[in-house]
């Protein structure tokens, strides 16, 4: 084993063709396009088709990342999915994913950290890397969100939708991995959960009538810890990486709602062009939604080699992080 640097070598996104608006939920909930866009920023989602499980998305998203190296499936090291909708309770959705690319007996696991899965699986996968024990991580946050959320439910249907993001994380010279900043507090978890399902409760036919197998939110409660814990990691990360607001280039932003960002976006002093939003595109993607957000800027160009990134996420748990980056072209 050697120490290194970690540099993310290429990044691809996928997204679902069904694309549901703002309109389509006027069709069956008692809202509008106006009350939508205003608390939340948000315009369409893309919805996962039946047959189309999360592996299926991350499986797209992986290929996409290949596609713009040299690389096969074989030359990746190790295969992390940061989900909270995996295919199945076990085994884990990074297996399935890791051998449908073709790659042969290679470590394969989940993260299931909620919507700070990205954050947590860069730290988690750049550490490998950077301790010598893999030189490359696939990294993907992918999501099917949409098939945990009630439809009937208007304080969460329009908040969430499908995607998948992700990064090729590989040995390097020079280091991108400032710091990190990783929190979690278990005391609530019934604030934003799925109740049902796990160990503590079965999925029975009460629950299932009760419509328990959804996603249940305290939203308010939540908004606020996110903006807190938004502005709270940020600042860590950069005091661990020497670094001030002002040195930074983009803050990405786990995309939960367009208030949430604004708000942490105004205490950090960040101007509207410097930090990544496509809310109006995806809605809450969890743990897809900050590598689809990179994905994005990179192909429009925005980011450039050297710019000081900051990404930071929230979510169940509840759980939190930031990561300081340093973008390497
Ligand atoms: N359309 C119209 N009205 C709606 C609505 C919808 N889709 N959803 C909720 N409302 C209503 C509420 O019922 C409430 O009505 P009332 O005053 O008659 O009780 C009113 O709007 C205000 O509700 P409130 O919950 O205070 O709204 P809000 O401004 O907090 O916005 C969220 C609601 C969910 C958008 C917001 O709380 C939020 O984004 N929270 C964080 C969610 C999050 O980030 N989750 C994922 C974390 S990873």
């Amino acid at each position: 084993m050697s120490a290194t640097g970690v540099k993310i070598a290429a990044v691809g996104r996928y997204a679902p063709e069904r694309i549901v608006t703002n309109a389509d939920f006027e069709k069956t909930l008692e809202t509008s396009d106006e009350w939508i866009v205003t608390r939340t920023g948000m315009k369409r989602r893309h919805y996962a088709a039946p047959e189309q499980a999360t592996s299926d998305l991350a499986i797209a998203a992986a290929r996409d990342a290949l596609s713009r190296t040299n690389l096969t499936a074989q030359d990746i090291d190790c295969f992390i999915v940061a989900t909270a909708t995996p295919d199945y309770p076990f085994p884990a959705t990074a297996c399935i994913v890791a051998s449908a690319l073709g790659a042969i007996d290679k470590p394969a696991f989940d993260i299931e950290i909620a919507c700070s899965g990205f954050i947590y699986g860069l730290t988690v996968g750049s550490s490998l890397v950077r301790a010598g024990v893999y030189r490359r991580v696939m990294l993907i946050g992918a999501e099917t969100l949409s098939k945990i959320t009630n439809q009937k439910d208007r304080g969460t249907a329009i908040l969430f939708g499908d995607g998948a993001g992700a990064v090729i994380l590989e040995a390097s010279e020079t280091d991108s991995f400032l710091s990190s900043e990783l929190g979690s507090d278990g005391m609530k978890p019934e604030l934003l959960q799925v109740a049902i399902g796990g160990s503590r409760r079965a999925a029975d036919a009460a629950a299932l009538d009760a419509g328990e197998q959804f996603i249940r939110m305290e939203g308010r409660e939540v908004f606020k810890f996110a903006v807190t814990k938004m502005i709270d990691a940020t600042d860590v990360a950069l005091r661990k990486a020497n670094l001030e607001k002002g040195d930074l280039d983009f803050l990405i932003p786990h995309q939960a709602n367009r208030r949430i960002i604004d708000a942490a976006a105004k205490y950090l002093e960040m101007p509207p062009e410097k930090v990544l939003v496509n809310i109006e595109e995806y809605g809450n993607t969890s743990a897809a939604s900050i590598p689809l957000a990179l994905s994005e800027a990179l192909d429009a160009g925005r980011i450039k080699d050297g710019d000081t990134i900051v990404f930071v996420g929230f979510g169940g748990g509840l759980s939190w992080g930031a990561v300081c980056w340093k973008w390497v072209a």
